[in-house]
């Protein structure tokens, strides 16, 4: 992991500005058409997930997945270097000296195949999944003023509005993806060999805050975010915002073929229906956490290109990006397909994604050097594992199912699940969603909005999503009264999680899915896999060693919300401007240290403007009072409950702060049936 890695800055001030033209994507501009950005049909990473023998359409699709960006380098544009959790390219090494451009890029020892062609998928840049393009507009004046020099040495300079680079970079779905293999793990995490990486196994270690948005100041309550966002998760709802601060787990992915063998089925509607492949009804696997993304597996991927920046030139008019706090429209999945060239070729090029995601299996604990260490020597309680599990898990955690009309379910699955063959080709997890009344895991993932209708990502999204029945109300935990509170979730969408795959669970924990159950290692080794992993199976099975309360999310120290008065939607700017300061910021604060984050950051857009005006100004005018008489914790803490708490209350969008808690299935049993079960989910 790159202690020499590189960042990308997330250009709020030049990226996000909105222009008002009918948009086309660059490649559109410049002429070009699909044909311009052919798939590579070469086995480049060839020992890579295990050495796995792929065709050619698999082999397209994977280096699809490692190397296509989809033009969003015109999106994604600085560089920067620190200690940020990503995984280095095997035969790149940090160099001796700068380029022709003074910048300082990975060299490469063993420079990658002459078959990636950079004009289609950039060259490499020292870290798997980021891509470097040329940059159009350095040429003339823009090249003539670059000062390598003075953008290392002044912050100010480098980040400036409009400052041209040299470079652009471009972020591939391998970005956030790749890591390394749980069962052939690098003697060196710093120089990976091909055969220590894994495609789709999901970066663990990566400090998306850091990557994504390395210039955040200290001080600030975004930065104090950020800060509590766990390793490994993304909030993949940050930049067209949910308003919810939700990041989660960057799961594996395995066993497509099983997963599809469940899929359920739903009806499609509108838009959705211009996605090759899309028909009225069919059978959808449940993708991500929330199962929202219900419309197949070539419109869940190619969402995913627009959500990291392919054809933002209309996706960014949709939404106010990071900030929300107003209405949001609907991707236009028919002004794509005419305006965008980048979302033609990539249109293309998703089925053989899912054809190299079928090839996908488990990597065994067994089959990792010193892993049957690590396992019980004693079959008797590999099978009462199996038994346990079968009763108290397999109904959720299975793609295996019973035959219809099997009156006993439970004693079907004891049977089967003690069988060796029971693991092979099983997805183990139903791909159902289930109401997080049921689960009862930390809602504020489950309560996502952005698939709902008239939202972003609407058209990718079934109707059978849209028109989900509200799971009832959740219990919630208020730190300021210390009571149990009922929370209700809108109906349309929101409120329940799809069962995870459990297949090499022993290697991705910690658990659930913002990835805040068991203790995190950041060890890839697999006796740091093991660590995390025993841990977080105590914790799931045993919720009395949990953190509980003390996992909810507090600012670590007093911070300042503020933002410019022109990110501001466009309501509130109006009613906002005789409050801001004369440099144009809306400041809030100080906030003080341990204030519940989720409180500040998760408050409803819906909220009426002239009802959030007031009560932004009623928290401005009480910190400010809390900061004059400089009152201590605990008094500050008193006034935060009786003036400030209760107002937030009431517009959250998810009040939900008890980051590790749910599920309790199997935590009744006797103890020697969990240890028997710990037992079996390590052969998984
Ligand atoms: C910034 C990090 C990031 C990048 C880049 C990224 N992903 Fe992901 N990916 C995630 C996270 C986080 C999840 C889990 C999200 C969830 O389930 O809600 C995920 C999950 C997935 C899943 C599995 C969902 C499931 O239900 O098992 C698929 C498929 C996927 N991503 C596709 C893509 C594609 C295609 C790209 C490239 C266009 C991509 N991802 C790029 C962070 C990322
Ligand atoms: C009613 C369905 C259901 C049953 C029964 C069930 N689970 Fe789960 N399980 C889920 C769902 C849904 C999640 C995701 C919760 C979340 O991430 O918020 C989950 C998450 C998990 C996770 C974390 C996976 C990850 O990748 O983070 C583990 C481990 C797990 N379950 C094990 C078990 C075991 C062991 C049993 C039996 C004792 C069990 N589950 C019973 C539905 C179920």
């Amino acid at each position: 992991m790159g202690a020499c890695a590189l960042a990308l800055a997330l250009l709020v001030v030049a990226g996000c500005k909105k222009k008002e033209a009918v948009p086309e994507d660059e490649a559109k501009r410049d002429g070009k058409t699909p044909a311009d950005f052919p798939e590579l049909a070469v086995d480049v990473f060839k020992a890579m997930d295990g050495g796995v023998v792929l065709k050619e359409n698999e082999i397209k699709g994977r280096n699809t997945w490692n190397l296509w960006c989809a033009g969003n380098q015109e999106f994604w544009d600085r560089v920067a270097r620190e200690e940020l959790g990503l995984i280095n390219q095997p035969g790149y090494r940090q160099s001796t000296k700068p380029d022709k451009n003074g910048i300082w890029l990975d060299e490469a020892v063993e420079p990658e195949s002459e078959a990636i062609k950079p004009e289609v998928f950039g060259r490499a840049t020292g870290v798997l999944g980021f891509r470097l393009f040329d940059n159009p507009a350095f040429t003339g004046e823009a090249a003539k003023n670059w000062n390598a020099e003075k953008y290392y040495s002044d912050p100010k300079y480098a980040t400036q509005k409009g400052l041209v680079r040299p470079y652009r970079v471009g972020v591939a779905c391998g970005s956030c993806h790749i890591a390394f293999n749980p069962s052939n793990p690098p003697a060196d995490v710093n120089n990976p060999k091909w055969e220590n990486l894994a495609s789709a196994i999901g970066n663990q270690y990566i400090v998306e805050g850091k990557v994504f948005a390395p210039n955040v100041k200290e001080g600030g309550f975004f930065g104090e975010m950020l800060k509590t966002q766990p390793r490994g998760t993304s909030d993949t709802s940050r930049i067209a915002t949910d308003n919810l601060n939700n990041p989660n787990a960057i799961n594996p992915i395995f066993e497509l073929s099983a997963r599809l063998a469940v899929a359920q089925e739903e009806t499609m509607g509108g838009e959705t229906l211009l996605i090759p492949e899309e028909k009225q009804t069919m059978n959808v696997p449940h993708i991500l956490k929330d199962g929202a993304d219900s419309v197949g597996v070539p419109g869940a991927a190619i969402r995913v290109y627009v959500n990291i920046g392919m054809f933002s030139q209309h996706w960014l008019q949709q939404h106010n990006a990071l900030i929300g706090l107003a209405p949001q429209k609907p991707f236009s999945i028919k002004l794509a397909q005419e305006h965008s060239v980048f979302w033609k070729a990539t249109e293309q090029k998703v089925t053989h994604i899912a054809e190299f995601f079928m090839q996908l299996k488990s990597f065994r604990l067994e089959k990792a050097p010193g892993g049957q260490e690590y396992m019980t020597k004693e079959p008797a309680v590999r099978e009462r594992g199996g038994v346990v599990f079968g009763q108290n898990c397999a109904s959720c955690h299975s793609s295996k199912r019973p035959p219809p009309n099997t009156l006993d379910e439970a004693a079907w699955f004891a049977q089967e699940a003690v069988k060796p063959e029971f693991r092979d080709g099983n997805f183990f997890s139903d791909d159902r969603r289930h109401p997080v009344t049921k689960i009862k895991t930390n809602a504020a993932r489950a309560c996502g909005t952005n698939a709902r209708q008239d939202h972003i990502w609407a058209n990718f999204s079934s109707e059978t999503y849209k028109r989900l029945p509200s799971p009832g109300s959740i219990e919630v935990w208020n730190p300021y009264t210390e009571a149990t509170e009922n929370f209700p979730i809108p109906e349309g969408g929101p409120g329940y999680y799809r069962t995870p795959s459990l297949i090499a669970c022993w290697s991705s924990a910690p658990f659930l899915h913002n990835n805040m159950l068991g203790k995190e290692t950041n060890d890839p080794s697999v006796a740091g896999r093991m660590e995390a992993f025993n841990d977080a199976a105590q914790k799931l099975l045993w919720p009395d060693k949990r953190l509980g309360k003390e996992s909810i999310w507090r600012t670590s120290q007093e911070c300042q919300f503020t933002i410019h008065g022109d990110y501001l939607p466009p309501v509130l700017k109006v009613l906002l401007k005789p409050y801001l300061d004369p440099d144009g910021y809306l400041r809030i604060g100080h906030v003080p240290a341990g204030t519940p984050v989720n409180l500040l950051a998760n408050v409803d857009p819906k909220t009426d403007p002239k009802d959030l005006v007031v009560l932004l100004l009623k928290i401005k005018k009480t910190l400010l009072e809390i900061k004059a008489q400089n009152l201590d914790s605990a008094a500050a803490r008193e006034v935060m409950k009786r003036e400030i708490a209760p107002a937030l209350w009431k517009v959250s969008k998810c009040p939900d702060l008890v980051e590790d808690r749910g599920h309790y299935f199997g935590t009744d049993l006797p103890d020697s049936d969990k240890q028997a079960l710990i037992e079996y989910l390590k052969t998984l």
